[in-house]
Order: C-alpha cells, then structure tokens, then sequence
C-alpha cells in the first residue's frame, strides 16, 4: 500500500511539476499578516497585530521569474515579502489568480505557526516517539486563502529553516466546494483534498484524516482516519464514507454522505494531521426541501352570496425556515389580485427534521370580490423553490339571489350531494366556464 501511493505521489509530483513548467504562472498574493503583538496584555483584538504581506509564489525554487517584475508596493515593509515554493502548486490554483488590473482579490492571510505533537485520539500516534526532529526547528507559518470564485478554500503550512522570507509549503488542504447545497435525500460529496511534501522526514511517519461538524456552538466528530495504522475511529454517524483507497493514492479526503438529511445541514472541517503539523478547511453545507403544497378542501368549490368558506394551504416537507405563504385570486377577467398572507400557522417540525406550515384563507367576505368565482391559488415561495396549489371556485348568484339561488340554498341543507347536482346544472345554464384545476405538486 505504501509503495504504490509513494509511487503515486511521485508521479502526481512529477506531473504537475511538469504542469508548472510548462507555462503556468503562479499568482502575487496579497495576504494580511497578522500575529499576536508581543508584550501586551487586554483583549483579543487589541492582542492582534495586522500587516500587509506580500507572497510571490512559485514552484520550483530555482525559478526566478516571479518576484523580480514589479517594484512591490510601498505600505508593505521588506520584511513581509516572501518568496514561497509551492511544489504541489495548490497556491497557484486559478481561483487565486486575480484577472489583471482587478480591484477583487483573493482572501489570503498568513500566520506565524507553532509545531506541536497533536491530542486526538487518531493523530496522536503520528508523534509517538518523545523527541521531536531537527526538522521542526525552522520558522513556521500557515496561511489560509479563499479563491476569488467563492468555492476554493485553502490552508498550506509553510517551513523556513533559514529564517529569510523564503518558506516552502510542506502540507496543503483545501476544498473546492466551500459552499454545497443538496436536495434531501440525495447523495453528497464534500471535497476535501490534500498535498504533501513526499520527501520531509514527516511525510514518511504518515498522516490522519478528520472530519469534524459543527453548528451553531455545538459540535461533533463525523469520521476520523488514522492513516499510520489505517484504522478509522469510532464514530455515532452511519452512512459517512471516505474513499481509503483515493485518499493514499490521490489525497482524496472527500467526505460522502450517502443520503442528504436536514440534520445534515452545518459546517464541516476536514483537518488533516501530519506528525507536528495540521491544516484545515471549512465547508458549509445547507440541505435545501422546497416544500410540497395541498389546499383543502379540494377542487372545486362552490359558494353562494353571504356563505363564508375556509380554504387551507398547507406546506410540508420543507427545509430550511422560513416559507412564505400568501394567497392570490384570478377571476374570470384574467386579473391575479393579491389575497394577503391570511392566517398563518406556526410550524412543526417532522421526525426528519423537515417543517410543515399552514396558512387558512376565508373566503366570501364582502370585501373580497370574487365575482362569479375564478381561481384561488396558494403561493409558498421558499429558497428551494415557489410552489403553487390552486383550487376552482364558482360564486352562484353574484348578481344578488334570485329565486333559483333561494331554491337551491334550500337544497343545502338537505345533502351536499343535492348540491353539487343543482349547482352544476346551474352552472352549466348560465354558460359560464368553470376552470377545474388540480391541485399540483410541482416539482
Ligand atoms: C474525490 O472523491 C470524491 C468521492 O469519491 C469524488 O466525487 C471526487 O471527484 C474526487 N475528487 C477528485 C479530484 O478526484
């Protein structure tokens, strides 16, 4: 297993080495600097210092052509300007090339970083052994980037065993997908990948995997890969997968979760130990269900003058909060009016986390005029998605009770069966056109 993701490496190295000399060009990074400023007590803000930091990136340290070009900007102090090698070239990624003469520039900003033998459970093997190497005696940073497309995010530890602004990244996480959405139900792959220098003396002791979910202050470990002992931690969630085989071959740390539940929905940080050494990135994750709609009582819906009726839209299955509910009325001119939100619900929450809400609607108040009738229909509009459910309503006798009307008014208390027979013939005399929809569930 070891000599063939050794091999592995080695080629994908070889391979994207030969990528960068080839013409790609590795971007100027502006980063912030910022560190706690020594000798001072008081809070976390005021313990902070922030700097502007200059990055010229390559991947081969022999490479002079970036950084000699353009003078750099006065307001960066000399001692903030760094040289970095990049071999595996995750700096140079596209999302973090600027186009030229753009005002929008990647997030990036630097740190210095502090070496130190991991806790968890699944990493701590990686630093068995009491004393640590010559190797970790450099300075340290880590810097941590967002690409201009929203979706890269990225996080590399750097070491700088001569101490003159010319580190080398040694370790690299990142994730192209910093911001999923999923329909429920539906498998979903968080990208999460990895890079390290295959010829430090770390790189050889291994590396561990964790997948950590956090929302709202809490949190909990999804998975966790000890990848020395290729062994994975015991965790309370089921149906969470890495691909071991893609993750020794490729580093692909890619979290899939075989079925998008609502409780799903959070922040997801994939950390990648090596012995000393640790990077991370963050994914949010937001389960989106348009909500499925049904009024009642069902199509169609007959009302004479003076007779109220309640009409129920209901919204379930949905997630997040909050739907939007409001009712429209189209008569026979053509015209939609706006009905208002009516009566909402507050909502409720189902055994899968999803919500269901209602709204009630009376109808057949004088200050609505519904004419001879027309189309009633229920709007929910949700981030997933607008959903609307319609239901057909004929007014008898809009013009004021007639004989017939007082007849057939009569018929209403004696079966509702009577009724609908009365109405349609009725209805059908008068040579109006009743609109009978369905009630739809568009998806
Ligand atoms: C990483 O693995 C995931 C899940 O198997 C896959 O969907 C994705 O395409 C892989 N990424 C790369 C860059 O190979």
């Amino acid at each position: 297993m070891t000599d063939i993701a050794t091999i592995y490496k080695l080629s994908l190295v070889a391979l994207t080495c030969a990528l960068q000399a080839y013409g790609t060009t590795c971007p100027v990074l502006e980063c912030w600097f910022v560190q706690e400023r020594s000798g001072r007590g008081g809070g976390v803000a005021a313990g902070m210092s922030q700097e502007k930091s200059l990055l010229f990136v390559r991947t081969d340290p022999d490479d002079t052509r970036t950084g000699s070009k353009a003078a750099p900007p006065t307001d960066i102090v000399p001692a903030r300007i760094y040289q970095v090698t990049d071999p595996g070239a995750s700096l140079c990624s596209t999302p973090l090339h600027p186009p030229e003469g753009s005002i929008r520039k990647p997030k990036c900003e630097i740190n210095p970083f502090l070496p130190q033998p991991s806790t968890v459970q699944w990493a701590a093997p990686l630093t068995d052994s009491a004393h640590s190497p010559i190797y970790l005696q450099a300075d340290w940073f880590s810097a941590s980037l967002q690409g201009l497309d929203g979706q890269l995010r990225l996080s590399s530890v750097m070491r700088d065993p001569t101490a003159t602004n010319k580190p080398s990244v040694v370790l690299s996480v990142y994730s192209r997908t910093a911001s999923v959405h999923s329909r429920l139900g539906a498998p979903v792959v968080l990208d999460c990948g990895f890079w390290t220098e295959f010829s430090s003396p770390l790189s050889a002791v291994g590396f561990s995997v964790e997948w950590r979910y956090q929302f709202r202050g809490e949190g909990h470990l999804v998975l966790a890969y000890d990848g020395k002992s290729d062994r994975l931690a015991e965790t309370a969630e089921e149906g969470a997968e890495l691909d071991i085989a893609a993750l020794h071959q490729t580093g692909n740390a890619s979290l899939i979760l075989q079925e998008a539940q609502v409780r799903h929905s959070g922040t997801y940080i994939c950390t990648v130990y090596q012995p000393y050494l640790l990077a991370q990135v963050a994914i949010d994750l937001q389960i989106t269900e348009p909500p499925s709609l049904s009024v009642s009582p069902p199509n169609p819906q007959v009302l004479f003058p003076g007779q109220f009726l309640t009409l129920q839209c209901e919204a379930s299955g949905f997630a997040p909060l909050p739907v939007d509910l409001r009712w429209e009325f189209q008569g026979a001119d053509g015209v939609v009016r706006p009905l208002g939100e009516g009566r909402m619900s507050g909502h409720r929450v189902g055994s899968d986390g999803t919500f269901t809400q209602s709204s009630w609607l009376e109808v057949g108040q004088a200050e609505l005029d519904l004419g001879r009738g027309g189309e009633v229909t229920c709007v929910a509009v949700h981030s997933g998605g607008t959903r609307r459910a319609r239901v057909a309503l004929s007014v008898v006798g809009a013009m004021g009770p007639t004989v017939e009307d007082s007849m057939a008014m009569v018929a209403v208390a004696l079966g509702l069966y009577g009724l609908i027979k009365v109405v349609s013939w009725t209805f059908s005399s008068i040579g109006s056109v009743g609109r009978v929809s369905e009630c739809k569930k568009e998806k």
